[in-house]
């Protein structure tokens, strides 16, 4: 957000909807909206994601389980968009030299008070994940569970930025919202299981302030989009994770519920790696 910007509190909720907006505009809004709504963000989602347990996605699937990163034992890793670095504090409880970024101080703030609370010690770092401060090659595995790609109108750039950073080989694994729900209202209940917009409308989902500014802003792809991005940028897919809604499990998270989970997928967990 622009430093002359007001904070998110003195600027009200104004207009919600599909708008194109300026895409500098839309792509630095994150931020500010996260440190203002990191504690009610985690106030809502903290006990299901735990503060040191790596959830990829609101399926409740689990690195522990489901091993995308592949094997760790020496290798550095980095976490874009890592929030309060929930899934960095579980790897560092693994033995796993981790380094966690994410642009909203407020959210890596958050991070801290898990670290008191649970007595581990996470390396936080402020960064845009579209500008990170690290050498070329200086990783072997990156990853982001949710972070920064649905908030950024240049979602290359992550990938360019990520593929600069890792060692050639070095795996690339991040989840995002399954593409197919753009087209459905984010409704948890089944109205939210009836397409009323177009899978290829691309403007963003966008919140105004009362000043015009750009307050909240979350950008769509296609699945074609995500695979032109990720291999323009150098990389190889190696898997695309559609999970499936488990049994049993009830819990509702936005528009994520067993009932729409039922039917149709809410997330794409892509396993890259660079060539
Ligand atoms: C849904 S959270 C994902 C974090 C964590 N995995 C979780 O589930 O809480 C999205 C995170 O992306 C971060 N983010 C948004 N834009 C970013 C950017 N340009 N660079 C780095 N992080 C960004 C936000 O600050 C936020 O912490």
């Amino acid at each position: 957000m622009a430093p002359d910007a007001p904070a998110p509190d003195d600027d009200p909720l104004a207009e919600a909807g599909y708008l194109d907006v300026p895409p500098a505009e839309g792509g630095s809004a994150g931020r500010g909206w996260w440190d203002a709504n990191a504690e009610e963000y985690l106030d809502e989602h903290g006990t299901f994601l735990g503060p040191d347990d790596f959830c990829w996605c609101p399926e409740g699937v689990r690195e522990a389980d489901a091993h995308l990163l592949g094997d760790l034992a020496g290798a550095r890793v980095l976490e874009i968009g890592a929030g309060a670095a929930q899934c960095s504090r579980w790897l560092v409880g693994q033995g796993v030299d981790v380094v966690a970024t994410d642009v909203s101080a407020g959210m890596l703030l958050a991070g801290r008070r898990y670290d008191e609370q649970t007595g581990a010690r996470t390396p936080l770092v402020l960064a845009d994940a579209r500008a990170l401060p690290f050498a070329d090659a200086s990783f072997d595995v990156a990853f982001t569970a949710f972070g920064a790609i649905p908030f950024v109108p240049d979602a290359d750039r992550v990938h360019t930025e990520v593929a600069r950073v890792l060692r050639p080989g070095g795996r690339w694994v991040l989840s995002v919202t399954h593409p197919v729900r753009w087209a459905f209202p984010d409704d948890p209940s089944e109205h939210g299981l009836t397409a009323t917009r177009s899978y290829f409308d691309r403007r963003p989902y966008v919140e105004l302030g009362t000043s015009g500014r750009v307050r909240y802003a979350e950008y769509h792809r296609t699945i074609g989009d995500h695979v032109a991005d990720l291999v323009g940028a150098g990389f190889v897919i190696d898997r695309v994770v559609e999970p499936e809604w488990p049994e049993g499990h009830e819990r509702t998270w936005g528009g994520w519920s067993p009932v729409r989970g039922a039917l149709i997928p809410g997330t794409a967990i892509f396993v890259t790696h660079r060539a």
